[in-house]
């Protein structure tokens, strides 16, 4: 099973690419779901069908379905809902209407990412292909699982432990009913193992992978640098850039000038996201719509049938991981394309805040460098290091042996080095 991410700023190509990718993978025989987490839904309109919120037949071997996150809300949290419309009602807040609620931030992309982590673990499909929302929403999406089941997992608890020692005090005074009812604190756990399973499928690069969609803009390039370095540093990996709307060249004046501007930018592009597959893809003289259309944008990204996988087998990079040396342990966080200046690292107790520039990750420590003290940190243009030295308050000489880091055989192994 295959999920592939299309992002990239608002316009690029992103409905387009996504929808001929999902159409090739469809004539390549692979049982195929295209979706969109963009509320501004033009996968109807790229394909020229009609959808629903029901995943629909559109091609063989192709389905396509389109999220309805106001409906799935009012299904799956009526009593999330009930709850917080009742206890605003309380607070003085003027009425409001269930509906209403949807407005709040993020839960669109709650919707969007649980509905497709449903979709996945159906088995109905052996890909998926998700056209997702311009790079801004969608950075917040994928950084969400994460962020919010940290939230659930240190915030909730405490909540649940004070409401459940009010509670008798709340009926004595005849006001059980202000506190959250013991469903709302089951939705909520409910919600945090599935975001925490999003997290499991889409942060693993075996299964997902993120392709950005470009212009050969120098606007357009700097904002996809950014996406790149952010994605990383949330722990997505990127597998292709698709630079989209090359222009051919030309007689005039006008189109010379635009074809030398895009060479340049196209250079400094491949070279920046070294590494990386760039695929242009060229300027059509009409808008790619319909499946005949989207196979011909399909043939220029992968090539003539029965050309290249679509969507080769993902890679296993590494963007996370701990090295354990004669000192103590290492921490490698890649973060390719990254501003010295903007790169930041901050203990805070047992996580570690990891700031590039307005991107920020909580990573929760393995326990093994919870009980270590920061002993230094590096940032090279490309990777992250973090150098933990075991705490010596926290690793008592006589006890828990066995957890103890061992050190590493050799000369000047010791572990203090
Ligand atoms: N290579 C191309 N040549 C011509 N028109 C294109 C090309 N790629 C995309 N378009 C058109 O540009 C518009 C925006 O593309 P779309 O895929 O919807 O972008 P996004 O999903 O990133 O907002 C659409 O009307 C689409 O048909
Ligand atoms: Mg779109």
């Amino acid at each position: 099973m295959r999920i592939v991410l299309f992002t990239g700023k608002g316009g690029v190509g992103k409905t387009t690419t996504a929808s001929a990718t999902a159409l090739r993978l469809a004539d390549r025989g692979v049982k195929t779901l295209l979706l969109s987490t963009d509320i501004a839904h033009s996968l109807a309109d790229a394909l020229d069908v009609r959808l629903t919120d029901e995943p629909t037949e559109v091609a063989p071997s192709l389905w396509a379905v389109q999220i309805d996150t106001q409906g799935r809300f009012e299904a799956a949290w009526r009593d999330v809902q009930t709850f917080l419309v009742d206890m605003l009602a309380r607070g003085g807040v003027d009425p409001i209407t269930a509906d209403e609620l949807t407005v709040l931030p993020g839960v669109d992309e709650v919707l969007a990412l649980l509905a497709v982590r449903e979709l996945a673990l159906t088995g109905n499909w052996d890909a998926l292909v998700v056209d997702c929302a311009p790079t801004a929403e969608t950075l917040r999406l994928l950084a969400l699982p994460e962020a919010l089941t940290w939230y659930l997992e240190r915030v909730f608890p405490v909540q649940r432990r004070i409401a459940k020692s009010m509670r008798p005090i709340a009926t004595m005074l005849g006001r059980r009913e202000v506190l959250p009812p013991d469903t709302l604190f089951d939705a909520l756990l409910r919600l945090n193992d599935e975001l925490a399973s999003v997290r499991k499928l889409l942060g693993d690069p075996t299964v997902t992978t993120v392709r950005l969609v470009l212009t050969p803009e120098s606007v357009v390039a700097a904002e996809a640098r950014r996406t790149f370095t952010a994605l990383a540093l949330y722990g997505y990996s990127v597998d292709l850039v698709v630079a989209n709307r090359v222009f051919p060249e030309g007689e005039d004046e006008w189109r010379r000038g635009w074809a030398a501007a895009q060479r340049r930018q196209l250079a400094e592009i491949r070279d920046s996201f070294a590494g990386l597959p760039v695929r242009e893809l060229p300027y059509h003289s009409a808008e790619p719509i319909g499946a005949e259309a989207l196979r011909v944008v399909a043939g220029e990204l992968y090539g003539t049938l029965p050309g290249d996988d679509p969507v080769p087998a993902a890679a296993t990079a590494d963007l996370l991981r701990v090295e354990q040396t004669g000192s103590g342990f290492v921490l490698h966080m890649a973060l390719p394309l990254a501003e010295r200046a903007d790169v930041d690292a901050v203990r805070a107790g047992d996580d570690l805040v990891v700031s590039v520039g307005p991107y920020r990750r909580v990573l929760t420590l393995p326990s093994v460098l919870r009980r270590c003290t920061v002993s230094g940190g590096e940032f090279d243009g490309r990777e992250l290091r973090v150098r933990f030295r075991p705490d010596d308050e926290q690793w008592p000489a006589t006890a828990e042996p066995r957890t103890r880091p061992r050190p590493k055989p050799g000369p000047g192994g010791g572990r203090r080095g």
